[in-house]
Parts: structure tokens; C-alpha cells; sequence
């Protein structure tokens, strides 16, 4: 035996934690806290320390509409075995009455049927995304307020025990799983605290912390109403079951400004690698990015209105120019406001580009995404202005 004294550091996380923590970082804006229990949870179940004979981690996320809760399921499973369709979503408001939990969990043999039920949360279900190396299933109760007494039940048996009785009596077992439940309860309470703040709050105090002022005033207020609202509405016996409860924080104007930049990075790929698609450039300038905010804004539905923005103003009038031969494979289309019409114009700045050059520029718009860099649009105009010299 070697004796020593040296002081260890327990902040330190391992490797692919911290991977799993930039990747969250990446594709989820202003949930911080969300994202490092989901981090916390992980560094647990890799070094062998998740409590036996319970699932991995149940974490109930609360808060606004379209802040982000669904989406980070989603990431997290995409990020640790490389499909965000990894998730056994259930829907609660979807399974109130008896022959609905069927669809769950299947009916008893010999029932009238009983051929046709697959459950959804059999084991070959939890199992199908496993990956070499990680073996792991997503779980999501969304909206678990709503939830029926058979539903609940079901619920709390998976949280404690991390099992599940099928219909026909096999087992299902859950302690290879993350259970995440999604509530919007408080959201109320919530949107009151804020309303002084007018769609600024989460900037506001970003702003304070980066600015020394250590004001978590707002932010622990908005914690605490979320939580005493669930904690009013959902029993100690469910309550106790969780890891963590998380309210998650409305978005600030800076935080859908980085949205924007996510959800048009994400429209390009879509543009560059759906199958049967024309694949070509996307430029949006500055204009266009503040017209799309402007229109994107609402403090009751969060990034879910700023998503709705962009399809109505850009795919949609995307979708009609490649319809109607306007738009070709190799095109670098320029998207900008035109204040007097108040809307979206979008111009032709070039064609015939080859794919490598087409990539080389969507490489650079998205290492600026991921930078949160104010005008990703700018190498565009540097490129077709270089380009035209050329020609
Ligand atoms: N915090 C966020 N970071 C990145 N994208 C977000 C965020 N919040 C919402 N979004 C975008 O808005 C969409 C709707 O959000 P969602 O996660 O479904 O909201 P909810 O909180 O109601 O579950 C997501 O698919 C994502 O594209
Ligand atoms: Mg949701």
C-alpha cells in the first residue's frame, strides 16, 4: 500500500458525459440546468451507480409550451445512440379509457382482439434502438397531468419497481431506461411572473450573470412556482419517485434569435439531404432573420410559434419556386425582407455550384451556428460576390 493524502476533485466528469453535455449544449438553447441533470444522470448510470431495480433516471420537466422539453428527449437520444426517433413517446391525454391502455400494454390472451393489440411498451419495443455499447431506452409520458387513474397506476409501478405487466402477464423491465414526463403545469403562474419582463426575462438575467450580478431571483421564483404547482397537483407517492423535477424557463428574445439560426441550419440539411430533393444553398440575411422574429415572437407558445413562422415564410414559398422550375440543384438562393412589400423575397445569386462548394458554404454557416455568431448569412454575400467576379 502506497499511503497518500490527495484532495480529489468530484466536479470532474468523465469523457462522454462531457460529449453528452456539448452535444445537448448544441442543439438545446437557454435549459441549462435541464441539460446538466440529464448529464448528471448519465455520469451515474455510466459509473455503475444508478440505484438497482429502478429505471436509469425519472425526471419530470415543467414549464411553458415549446421551451424546449419534448426536444431535449429527443436530442439526448439522438445524441447518446443516434436517432431522436428513439423515443417511446405516450401521449397521456391519448389513453383515458380502458381499451386505450390496451394499446400499451396489450390484452389478456383470449380477449377479443387480442391479435391485433401490439403493445406499445412491450420489451422488443423498449429494446429496438439499442446500440452496441449502450443499451438504453427513451421513455416519454408527455403531459402526464392528463393522465387516467389506470395510466397513473401503470406509471408509478415503473417508476418504483421498473417494471410493467403486460396484458398477458410477461414482464417488462425498465431499469435500462430514462423515464421523462412532461407537464405544463404552472405555465400560468409562470407567464404572470414574467409579464412585467415582456419576452426579455430569460436575457435579462443571462445578462445579469454575465455580468457578475448574481441575481437568480427571477429564475429560483419561476422554479418554485413550478414546482408547488405540481406538487399541488400530483400526489408525495408520485413526487417521491422522481430524480428531478426541472422547470424548464421561458424563451428570451436571444434565445429564439439562436433558435432561428438551429431551425434554418436544420432546413438546409433538410433541403441538402432529403431524398428526391433539389439540393441547393439557402442564404438568409440579417433582414430576413429579424423579419422572421418578429414574426416568430409569443411569449404562450414559445419556439413552436418562431417553427410555424418559418414554415409558412420560407418553406412553403421554397416549396412552390422548386414546384414550379424556379429553383434548380445548385442554386445559391438569397433570402431577404423587402420593408415596403413586408415580407420574404428570395433571389437567385447563382447556379451550376458543385456539391463540394455547396457544402464548403453550409460548413460555414453551421460552424457559425454553432459559435452563435450574429450574421451567418455574411459568407453568402462574400461568395456570390466573389463568384460574379469571376464569371
Ligand atoms: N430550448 C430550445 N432549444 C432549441 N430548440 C427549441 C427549444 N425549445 C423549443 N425548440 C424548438 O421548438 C420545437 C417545439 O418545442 P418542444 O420541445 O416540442 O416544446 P415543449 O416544451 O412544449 O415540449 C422543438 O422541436 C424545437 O425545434
Ligand atoms: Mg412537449
Amino acid at each position: 500500500m502506497v499511503r497518500m493524502n490527495k484532495r480529489l476533485d468530484p466536479s470532474q466528469t468523465g469523457h462522454e458525459a462531457q460529449k453528452l453535455h456539448t452535444e445537448l449544449l448544441n442543439r438545446i438553447v437557454g435549459q441549462d440546468e435541464a441539460v446538466g441533470q440529464i448529464v448528471n444522470i448519465y455520469q451515474t448510470y455510466l459509473a455503475g451507480m444508478s440505484s438497482p431495480g429502478r429505471p436509469i433516471g425519472n425526471l419530470l420537466f415543467l414549464g411553458p409550451t415549446g421551451t424546449g422539453k419534448t426536444r431535449l428527449v429527443e436530442a439526448t437520444a439522438e445524441a447518446l445512440v443516434g436517432d431522436p426517433r428513439a423515443v417511446i413517446k405516450i401521449d397521456c391525454s391519448e389513453f383515458q379509457h380502458s381499451h386505450e391502455i390496451a394499446k400499451l400494454i396489450g390484452s389478456p390472451p383470449g380477449y377479443l382482439g387480442h391479435r391485433e393489440t401490439h403493445a406499445l411498451l412491450s420489451q422488443e419495443a423498449l429494446n429496438q434502438y439499442h446500440v452496441d455499447g449502450l443499451r438504453v431506452s427513451f421513455v416519454l409520458f408527455d403531459e402526464i397531468e392528463k393522465a387516467s387513474d389506470s395510466l397513473w397506476n401503470l406509471l408509478l409501478g415503473i417508476l418504483d419497481k421498473a417494471t410493467l405487466t403486460l396484458g398477458d402477464n410477461r414482464r417488462v423491465d425498465f431499469s435500462q431506461a430514462l423515464i421523462f414526463m412532461t407537464s405544463n403545469l404552472g405555465a400560468n403562474e409562470m407567464s404572470a411572473l414574467l409579464r412585467p419582463h415582456l419576452g426579455f426575462a430569460t436575457s435579462e438575467v443571462d445578462r445579469a450573470r454575465a455580468a457578475g450580478e448574481v441575481d437568480d431571483t427571477l429564475n429560483d421564483k419561476l422554479s418554485r412556482v413550478g414546482i408547488e404547482a405540481a406538487r399541488r397537483k400530483f400526489t408525495p407517492e408520485f413526487m417521491n419517485r422522481l430524480d428531478k423535477v426541472v422547470v424548464f424557463r421561458p424563451l428570451g428574445a436571444d434565445q429564439l434569435q439562436r433558435i432561428l439560426g438551429l431551425e434554418l441550419a436544420a432546413l438546409q440539411r433538410r433541403i441538402i439531404r432529403a431524398p428526391g430533393s433539389v439540393p441547393f444553398v439557402m442564404g438568409v440575411t440579417e433582414a430576413a432573420r429579424g423579419f422572421l422574429l418578429r414574426e416568430g415572437t409569443d411569449l404562450k407558445y414559445g419556439a413552436r410559434h418562431l417553427k410555424r413562422a418559418i414554415e409558412r415564410s420560407v418553406v412553403h414559398p421554397l416549396s412552390n419556386l422548386i414546384a414550379s422550375d424556379q429553383i434548380h440543384a445548385g442554386d445559391l438562393v438569397s433570402i431577404d425582407f423587402d420593408a415596403a412589400a413586408g415580407e420574404l423575397t428570395f433571389t437567385r445569386k447563382a447556379e451550376e455550384m458543385p456539391g463540394y462548394e455547396m457544402a464548403e458554404m453550409i460548413e460555414t454557416v453551421n460552424v457559425m451556428v454553432a459559435a452563435n455568431a450574429a450574421t451567418p448569412e455574411l459568407p453568402f454575400r462574400s461568395y456570390a460576390a466573389g463568384r460574379g467576379q469571376r464569371r
